[in-house]
């Protein structure tokens, strides 16, 4: 049984999915620990009702950043990860701490990258014009928003959209992308080789589920890993 800790700093809808979706298709696997950057992450809850063990671990309390990650690696290696998921975590993760983790830790970031990293993706997707937007699960590597791509989802800008609607389509692109990704490690089908991502399944190209609906219609959703 592999073990996976998520950590987040919102409302955890994608730790959610991946939770619900490591259980109802044994994977093999079980979210052992989420964690959260303080106490009052939303998103602890819903693991709580997930039955997922909860913790939190807020940077005001340390000093230094350097201090803040050691404490949380000893949280996180407390769980045995095969996998540390980052869903949602606001942090910006030193050097020495994505090493710890290298090819075993991953992120999900809203837009198709390597177009918009930072914050505030769906905004700038609609002031570009932008046809195409969506999310990219990635390894993690030092630079932020960066690092190799494991899988992508793309769904339509449409006329009318506006950033809100717009997050709304990515975000249930996300909730079927990122499980889909987490499968694939645990599953050995994907790794971190060098700078690139090696695929090891001819899985290449999956189109989400269109019983399952996004807002405004799944038609042009697609997931695909490059
Ligand atoms: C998602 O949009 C994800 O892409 C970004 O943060 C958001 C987290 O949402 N990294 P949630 O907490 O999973 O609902």
């Amino acid at each position: 049984m592999q073990n996976i800790v998520v950590l987040i700093s919102g409302r955890g809808s994608n730790m959610v999915a991946i939770a619900q979706a490591c259980r109802a298709q044994r994977w093999g696997a079980r979210v052992a620990a989420v964690i959260g950057s303080r106490a009052a992450v939303a998103g602890l809850a819903s693991a709580a009702a997930e039955g997922i063990t909860t913790e939190s671990l807020a940077h005001q309390d340390y000093a230094f950043r350097e201090a803040y990650e050691e404490a949380l690696a000893t949280r996180i290696d407390a769980h045995e990860p095969h996998w540390v998921v980052l869903a949602g975590f606001m942090r910006i993760l030193t050097p020495a701490f994505v090493q710890r983790y290298l090819g075993r830790m991953v992120n999900i970031h809203p837009s198709l990258l390597p177009a918009f990293p930072g914050l505030s993706t769906h905004e700038r997707a609609l002031a570009a014009g932008v046809r195409v937007h969506g999310a990219t699960v990635h390894f993690v590597t030092p630079s932020l928003d960066d690092g190799p791509i494991i899988a992508q989802a793309a769904v339509p800008v449409r006329a009318g959209d506006d950033a809100s609607l717009l997050a709304a389509r990515v975000l249930a692109a996300e909730h079927q992308l990122y499980p889909m990704a987490v499968r694939w490690l645990v599953e050995g089908r994907v790794r971190l080789a060098g700078e690139r991502v090696e695929l090891r399944a001819s899985e290449a190209v999956a189109t989400i589920d269109p019983a399952r609906g996004l807002p405004g219609g799944a038609d042009a959703a697609l997931l695909w890993c490059p």
